[in-house]
């Protein structure tokens, strides 16, 4: 059995008989978060065959990894930007003794260990408790930049994004905030999390898993080189490095007409086009000069001598 799965079983179930507990850090629909030992731990307890009529086990697993997925690209730093997301640890499936009610099947659940948020609440919560903070121009900006970075990673938006950040034009994420690092504004004062309804359209996350087993694996430029692939018909003329950024992206969209349009001149160039007519007179030139007739010799002597001799 996986380390620590009877425990964070046992302190889940604790949490959804009983009252709040300490250890309690938030819920969802489909999971709660507890601290464990210094981490966050997202447990999700996995459907039964038949428990719901329109999600079965394997379906849900396979959201979970793609969850896994996106958070683990918005989590990577590159030289470029922080993390956008906490990181995530390990993952896996976990059963103690209960069963499903078919009573033969194991109940299991998927736990995420992550890095715990300390003292970070949810956005929408500090929207309430902190109007003025949350309005300030600071925070505002803080949060812009890490979904302008989300969208440059190519991370979709969730359709279950705050409703208070929508409010601010700021739609499609959830996120977590720390009041007084927004009050001595520090830089990590919010971080994005929650990539459990991602509006995945293109099956970016499915078609990269298919690639790399484990969602942890995936790089941070996975999804955009994915999607220029799915763009591209003609993966030759897909840059080695990807685009960085939009002025890469245009600088791309540039070369490639420019690719485009000398082609169909080539195609289309006739002899009445001014540059068509200049290149062929310069070629028919050169040849004739190299073809420039020699004064004709008189055989001599020898010759005459030997075609006779093979006339003969
Ligand atoms: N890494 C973390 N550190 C601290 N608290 C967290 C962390 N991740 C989640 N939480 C808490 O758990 C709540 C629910 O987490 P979330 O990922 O939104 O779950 P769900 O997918 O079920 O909506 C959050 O609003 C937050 O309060
Ligand atoms: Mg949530």
């Amino acid at each position: 059995m996986k380390k620590y799965c009877k425990k964070l079983i046992e302190m889940y179930n604790e949490i959804n008989k009983l009252n709040k507990k300490d250890y309690y850090l938030g819920n969802g629909k489909f999971s709660t978060t507890i601290l464990y030992k210094g981490y966050a731990y997202k447990i999700y307890p996995i459907v039964c065959e038949g428990e719901e009529i329109n999600l079965s086990s394997a379906k849900q697993i396979n959201d979970i990894r793609e969850e896994i997925g996106w958070q683990t690209v918005a989590s990577k730093t590159s030289k470029e930007f922080k993390k956008i997301s906490p990181t995530i640890y390990k993952h896996y499936i976990c059963s103690d003794n209960e069963k499903c009610k078919d009573s033969r099947h194991a109940k299991t659940y998927y736990i995420i260990k992550m890095e715990y948020l300390k003292d970070y609440i949810d956005v929408d919560k500090f929207a309430m408790e902190n109007n003025e903070l949350f309005n300030n121009d600071f925070f505002l900006n803080k949060i812009k930049e890490l979904v302008e970075e989300k969208n440059r990673r190519n991370i979709p938006n969730v359709s279950d994004g705050s409703p208070n950040l929508r409010d601010k034009n700021v739609a499609g994420v959830q996120a977590l905030v720390n009041i007084e690092k927004v009050r001595n504004k520090k830089d990590d004062c919010v971080y994005l999390i929650d990539f459990g309804n991602v509006m995945d359209y293109d099956n970016i996350m499915k078609k990269l898993l298919i690639e790399h087993e484990d969602p942890l694996k995936i790089p941070i430029d996975g999804p955009n080189k994915l999607k220029l692939l799915i763009e591209h018909e003609d993966p030759l003329e897909i840059p080695i490095d990807g685009p960085k950024n939009e002025l890469k992206l245009r600088e791309r969209e540039i070369r490639q007409d420019r690719r485009t349009i000398s082609r169909l001149r080539s195609r289309s160039r006739s002899r009445t086009t001014g540059d068509g007519i200049k290149k062929i007179k310069r070629r028919r030139r050169r040849r004739t000069k190299r073809r420039r007739p020699t004064k004709k010799r008189r055989p001599t002597k020898k010759r005459r001598a030997g075609k006779s001799s093979r006339a003969r």
